[in-house]
Parts: structure tokens; sequence; C-alpha cells
């Protein structure tokens, strides 16, 4: 009989560390550009780059020099003092994403939650609206994150679940429902909609074409503000430095995150005019890490990165080049793929006895490539925006062979 073996960093994970996440049963201890290797030493594409985390390639010389140098000199002062770093990263985010201001935190969830703070003290301030009557808009299957706020805000009974009370002056509309949008709007209390332009954890879920461009001018005509969480789709991911930019739409409020820190370091920001950002005084909102020169030296050679090797250009047509080849798999087990330059999932349909997405995964994982599911039949496939052509054909080769195993 075959004994399984447990990996020794797995049974420690199990026993001291918290169950709430369900990895792929792989232990990784090394990487680079797109790929990583594991403690066997065994070599894979990584085709989900940490949730879209690691836009730039693993451990991108260009930013581990930035790090380094970084780290050598100053790597957190808080905001109690200033320090050499950080107004020159603001100015350079600013002018990068053409926005008046930034506000610069850690996570993307930290990231949303400014968002909607920034909207309420607007909605206050600017707007008029009476002392807590403000009411932030979401959509249905968004995803931004664990907090108290993003929970408050979701419509997954596995993220909000025994979580309660929740967060009151949200409402959920369904989502690319131009109709429900107007609806809602109607009441004069509603501060900001916030949403993805394309929905991440959902599942890759593209709105129709036009839905973006309508929801930004309702907003516009209504006084409300237009927040788009960029913090997956953002830096590249889907074939434009902004999913927004797709159709040429500039949220009042935009959120970055993720590969905002070169999958190095933990930074998350949030970019819009003054008459908004201005509305937060000293004292109202921060984080002791927030803006810290280590952070922020990366996440600017992060960026540099993506525009000096045109990382966005190559997401669009290396995701082209994905599409066709997941196209032309011809096996029952495919239901459907859908995606936007290396934004991409594949729809399974369930196989053999009850078997699904996870399984699909476990296979593509010994085959040599490592994506993860999201919501039982989703496969999210999002690999490092460096890759090109002739690795874009290896990893379709082991995904066409893997599903044509399994069909
Ligand atoms: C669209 C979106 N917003 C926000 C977040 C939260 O980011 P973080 O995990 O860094 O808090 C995520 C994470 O997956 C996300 O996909």
């Amino acid at each position: 009989m075959i004994t399984q073996t447990v990996h020794p960093a797995i049974e420690l994970e199990e026993k001291y560390g918290a169950h709430n996440y369900h990895p792929i049963p792989v232990v990784l201890e090394r990487g680079e550009g797109i790929y990583v290797w594991d403690t066997e030493g065994r070599k894979y594409f990584d085709f989900l780059s940490a949730y879209s985390a690691v836009n730039q390639g693993h451990c991108h010389p260009e930013i581990l020099h930035a790090l380094v140098e970084q780290a050598k000199k100053l790597t957190l002062t808080s905001r109690a003092f200033h320090n050499n770093i950080l107004g020159e990263y603001e100015k350079y985010i600013c002018e990068y994403f053409n926005y008046d201001k930034v506000l610069v935190m850690n996570t993307g969830v930290e990231g949303g939650e400014t968002a909607v703070k920034l909207a309420r003290k607007w909605g206050y301030e600017v707007k008029g609206i009476p002392k807590d009557m403000a009411k932030i808009i979401f959509v249905e299957n968004n995803f931004w994150g664990r907090t108290l706020a993003a929970v408050s805000s979701s419509t997954d009974e596995n993220c909000y679940t025994n979580f309660g009370p929740f967060m009151p002056g949200f409402e959920i509309i369904p989502y690319n429902d131009i109709e429900a949008l107007n609806n809602a709007l109607s009441d004069p209390n509603v501060a900001g909609v916030m949403m993805e332009p394309i929905q991440g954890e959902a599942g890759v879920i593209i709105p129709d074409s036009g839905y973006l461009k309508a929801v930004s001018e309702i907003c516009a005509s209504k006084n409300v503000l237009f927040i788009a969480d960029e913090v997956q789709t953002g830096i590249g991911r889907t074939g434009k430095i902004l999913a927004c930019d797709h159709e040429n739409v500039k949220p009042d409020i935009l959120i970055l995150g993720k590969a905002l820190g070169g999958g190095v370091m933990p930074i998350s920001a949030v970019l819009c005019r003054d008459e908004i950002m201005l509305t937060i005084k000293p004292g109202q909102h921060g984080s002791t890490f927030g803006g810290n020169p280590l952070a922020c030296a990366v996440s600017k050679a992060a960026l540099e990165v993506v525009k000096n090797e045109r990382l966005a250009e190559n997401s669009h047509n290396m995701g082209a080049i994905f599409r066709s080849r997941l196209a032309s798999i011809d096996s029952p087990i495919i239901e459907s793929y859908r995606g936007k330059g290396l934004f991409n999932a594949l729809v399974i349909r369930p196989y053999g006895d009850g078997k699904t997405a996870v399984n699909i995964c476990h296979d593509l994982m010994d085959n040599g490539l490592l994506a993860k599911q999201t919501h039982d039949h989703i496969i999210r496939f999002a690999p490092p925006l460096t890759i090109n052509e002739t690795q874009i054909h290896e990893a379709s080769d082991i995904i066409e062979k893997t599903i044509m195993a399994a069909s």
C-alpha cells in the first residue's frame, strides 16, 4: 500500500496556523519571473501570480534592487515625521494615473475602506447629505477583502456568515444592470458606487461593453462618486494599465493594491481629486505603515517596470494567444472560457465522480502549472505579465494535456 506523506511544512501550518485557507498542496521555496520551484526542486508555471500581486514576475531584479537599497537606508518613520521618499512617490503615482492626490495604505482592503470613508466624508461635507444618512452602493458578487466593512457588502455566504452585525449604509444591486443602478441612484443620499470593473474573485466576470461608461456617466449626472476597485484588475492585468481604460472611463476614486508593490511589499493607494481627498484632515485616517519609505521605493520601481517593459501591451497580446489556445481545446468538461488580457477563467463542467475545478488544479500541479479554482467550477489563469509567446504556448500545452486526460 502506498502511504502519502504530508510535507512537514504543511503539517506545521495545519497544527499552528488558523485554518482560514485551503491551499493547493505544494510547498514553494523559490520564484523567478513566471516560475516557482518547490522544496524538491520541481519547477512550475505560476498561473495565479499571488492573485495578481506578482504581475511583474517573481523577484524582479529592479524591484529587488529598490528594496535592498532603500532597506539599507530607512524603512519606517510612521507619518509622525516626514521622510524623503513619500512625497516623491506621491508625485510619481499621481502623474502616472493622472490624479490630484493619493492616500497610501498597505493592503487592498484598506484601500477599499479608505475609499468608502472618503466617499462618506465627501457626501456629508461637499454633497450635503444629512448626518449619518450616506449610502454606498455595491454590486452582487463583489469581493474587496475580509474586514467587517468588506464582508458587510458581500453576497457570498461563506464570507459573511456569523460575522454580523454588519455595517449600515450599504446597498447591494445586481452587477451589469443599468436599470438597477438608475433606481438605486434615485436616492439623493447616495455618496458613492463601488465596483470592480471586471469581477475577479467572482470568476473573471466581464460586464457588457459600455456598462462602465454608463455607470460613470450616471454617477456624474447624479453627483455620486464612481469608485473603481482596481486592486486585482489594475497595473496591466487586463491588457491596459487600468481595466477602466478599456472604456476610457476615469473613476472619481481609484483603488490600487496587489501589483502596486510588485509582489514584494504590501502597498495600496487611493487616488482622487482634491475636492474629495481634502475632506480628510489630520488625525482622521491613516496607518502606521501606510506610506512607509520601503514600500514607496519598491512601488515606484514596480510601476516603472510595468511601463518600461510594456507589460500592459504584453498582457493584451499574450492574453489573445492564450484564449485562442483555450478555444482550440475540444473537451466536454469545458463549459466556457472568458478573459481580457492575462486575466482569464475556464469554467469546468463536473466530470468523473463529482470531480470539478479543484481536481483539474491538482492535475495541473502534477503537470507543472499552478492555478487555483474559484467557486468550485472556475479556474482563474493569471500568469505574471512578463510571460512570452513560447512560454504561453508551453503552459497552454500543459493545460490542454491536463484537460484532455481528465475528459
Ligand atoms: C478586487 C479586490 N479588491 C480588494 C482586495 C483585497 O486585497 P487585500 O487582500 O490586499 O486586502 C482583493 C483581494 O483579492 C481584490 O481582489
